[in-house]
């Protein structure tokens, strides 16, 4: 069984991942977990901490010579912004210089503050902060790693920023992902890349914020992964969990599925025909985003999910409430991000590909790489 676990606080001394459950035998470099994290900082209207903070990491166990040792893989992602925070996140006895104590609306902060009896909101939001998606981001770059070796490749690419989407259903595939990622907002429409960077200066003019959505595409990935025997096996249902639990997203679709409540049943769902020259079954539309009663069919796996617009503006105009004095104010910050959505589709393939491999893991796993490739290799015989 594939499974991780983060700590870290967002202006903590690091972030930590250790990832259990990889084969042995997997290449893993270095490079690859920091490329990918370079990734996550990718898009027009990220804020300042993008350019001056750092993502530093270090393999700290279960890889040796570039491959896994098939014992728990642990990576720590150093905060260089460390020196500045030191006394204020200090995790020896003592107390801040500043208590936060007027939670922002959109955020963890008050719910936090109330359940976990804190009176300062710092002590909820550096958690609750979108800065740990960093570390899943290092565990997506070895999903991915195991995903590649058995064919499998997961990217995304904006379809919506704002009120500005793309038109129609023009797809990037594997090989388009430098193109995806070369464009500010990370979509592949340049028409449509065009409005939604228009649409990003105009809110940052009025100090005002964008949410919006991301498609997620898998491909190459095998039949029979997730099941229909179990609730919580069902792959769709996986992916919606995985896919929900980042900071912000509110709405994860499968496949056609925000739109096919609308249709007709002859007009919802993917024909199956056999293609006698390869030997397979095939289905020319993918309305059902390769998932069918939970389990993978073995076409494009498709997934969207919808982030709402960051709660935190520049502009000061959302009410809160001083917990202490119970007086009103406003939520106010300098200098924040004005969309995140392209980074949030960074986090959305990584959050698929921990889904995809830990399925795979499942259904073909074994100790070693080349036990799991074998395990496959015999299945995907079976069917032929
Ligand atoms: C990649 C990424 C970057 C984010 N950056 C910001 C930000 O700059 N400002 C902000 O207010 N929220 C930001 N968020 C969202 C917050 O982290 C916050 O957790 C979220 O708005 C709370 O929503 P929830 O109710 O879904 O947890 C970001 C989310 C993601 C995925």
């Amino acid at each position: 069984m594939l499974r991780y676990l983060t700590a870290g606080e967002s202006h903590g001394k690091a972030l930590v991942v250790v990832v259990e459950g990889l084969p042995a035998g997997l290449p893993v470099t270095a490079d690859a977990v920091q490329g990918e994290l370079g990734r996550r900082r990718l898009g027009y209207g990220r804020g300042p901490r993008m350019r001056f903070e750092v993502d530093e990491i270090t393999l700290l166990a279960g890889i040796r010579h570039g491959r896994t040792l098939g014992s728990p893989v642990a990576i720590e992602i150093a905060n260089t912004e460390w020196p500045k925070w030191e006394e204020e996140m200090s995790p020896h006895p003592g107390a801040p210089s500043r208590v936060l104590t007027t939670p922002r609306p959109g955020h963890a902060d008050l719910a936090g503050m109330q359940k976990y009896g804190f009176d300062d909101a710092r002590d909820v939001l550096e958690r609750a902060s979108a800065r740990e998606t960093a570390a899943r981001v290092a565990a997506g770059a070895l999903a991915k790693a195991l995903l590649s070796q058995l064919g499998v490749d997961v990217i995304s690419h904006v379809v919506a920023i704002g009120p500005e989407a793309v038109k129609g259903t023009v797809r990037p595939g594997p090989a388009d992902l430098e193109t995806v990622d070369a464009s500010p907002v990370r979509c592949f429409d340049t028409e449509a890349e065009e409005r939604m960077v228009a649409a990003i200066k105009a809110a940052a003019k009025e100090g005002d914020s964008l949410g919006g959505v991301v498609e997620v595409l898998a491909s190459g990935v095998p039949v029979g992964l997730g099941s229909h025997v179990h609730w919580d096996r069902r792959l769709d249902g996986l992916l919606a969990q995985a896919l929900m639990s980042i900071q912000a997203v509110k709405h994860v679709d499968i496949g056609e599925g925000g739109t096919t409540p609308a249709l007709r049943g002859s007009e919802a769902h993917d024909a199956i025909s056999w293609d006698e020259s390869a030997g397979a079954y095939h289905r020319e539309t993918s309305r059902a985003g390769g998932i069918e009663g939970g389990m993978s069919t073995g076409g494009l796996v498709v997934a969207r999910a919808g982030m709402k617009p960051l709660a935190t503006l520049n502009r000061p105009v959302l009410a809160t409430v001083d917990v202490v004095t119970k007086e009103s104010t406003v939520s106010f910050k300098e200098r924040t991000d004005v969309t995140a959505v392209p980074a949030m589709g960074v986090v959305a393939e990584t959050m698929t590909a921990l889904v995809l491999a830990a399925e795979a893991l499942r259904k073909f796993g074994g100790d070693s790489l080349a036990e799991v490739l074998r395990n496959r290799d015999g299945f995907l015989a079976s069917l032929r």
